[in-house]
């Protein structure tokens, strides 16, 4: 039976009965509206943790004014049943105000330099800022031993990761393994906002990944790569903020040859802005 706890009270009094009885807690971070790729999250943590809490919260401040904070679907019953499917014990739903208690202008913002400058920092101002102030909360709330991210959103990771270690919570982050549909569309809860036509088009950026990763593979030199993926997917009907060859810490190649390399897409299809990627060796 999955519990439901909206007060600090609760959440707490609970993880503070689990760990009197020796329990390792998991949390798998989300904003609701859960597929399968939060239910896969969910059975991974549980498997590295005795009792597993999701939170479930649509946060603000890690949406800009022109975004869809207002309409990011919201679906709690649906999420709870799911969770309950998933194996999770607590589903945690704190409203903003509990989330902010001072109010969004006075709350204390968590701000990791430098990684948060580039691809989607730099066209998303602010939102890893939003991000890594309401994981730090999360994390406060519920004192997780582990917490599980997804690797879809690879640039969140890399924030989050930065922000652990800086910051010595005493958490193990578990990057989980993208979920795709069967014609290679990485899971998404936007992926709902997509026309019938634009969902046809959508797998084209795993298509265009890997043709990046073939071409680097191949020998391309990895400013061709980009230019490359980025007009696939413009000449597929795509607006493009970025399609880049990045390094595991996201910088730029350089000229070194092997090694592991992701390359990275974000991409809009009319008013849905989709992000993914792949991750891969240059060395086999
Ligand atoms: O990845 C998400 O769903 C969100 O960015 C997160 C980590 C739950 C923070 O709101």
């Amino acid at each position: 039976m999955t519990e439901v706890a909206t007060t600090l009270e609760v959440l707490r009094a609970r993880v503070a009965g689990w760990r009197r009885e020796g329990l390792r807690v998991g949390l798998v971070p989300t904003m609701g509206n859960l597929h399968e790729g939060h239910h896969s999250l969910v059975r991974l943590v549980r498997a590295r943790a005795d009792r597993v809490v999701a939170s479930v919260f649509v946060n603000p401040t890690q949406f800009g004014p022109d975004e869809d904070y207002a309409q990011y679907p919201r679906t709690p019953e649906a999420d709870v049943a799911g969770l309950e499917a998933a194996g999770c014990d607590l589903a945690w739903m704190p409203s903003v105000e509990l989330m902010y208690p001072l109010g969004l202008a006075r709350a204390v913002r968590v701000q990791v330099p430098g990684i948060t400058d580039v691809l989607d920092g730099a066209h998303r101002p602010g939102h890893f800022d939003g991000v890594c102030t309401v994981v730090a909360r999360l994390f406060n709330q519920v004192q997780p031993d582990v917490a599980a991210f997804g690797r879809k959103d690879y640039q969140q990771l890399a924030v989050i990761r930065h922000m652990v270690r800086d910051l010595a919570f005493p958490v193990e982050l578990l990057p989980a393994p993208i979920v795709r549909e069967a014609d290679g569309l990485a899971r998404s809860s936007r992926n709902q906002y997509l026309a019938a036509g634009e969902r046809t088009l959508a797998p084209s950026i795993h298509r265009s990944l890997l043709a990046m990763r073939d071409a680097l593979r191949g020998g391309m030199p990895w400013r061709e790569v980009e230019a490359f993926g980025g007009a696939q997917l413009a000449a597929a009907g795509f607006q493009v903020d970025y399609a880049v060859v990045r390094t595991p810490l996201l910088a730029e190649p350089g000229s070194e040859q092997g090694g592991e390399r992701v390359v990275l897409v974000a991409a809009r299809l009319g008013r849905t802005r989709l992000i993914d990627n792949l991750e891969f060796s240059l060395d086999a």
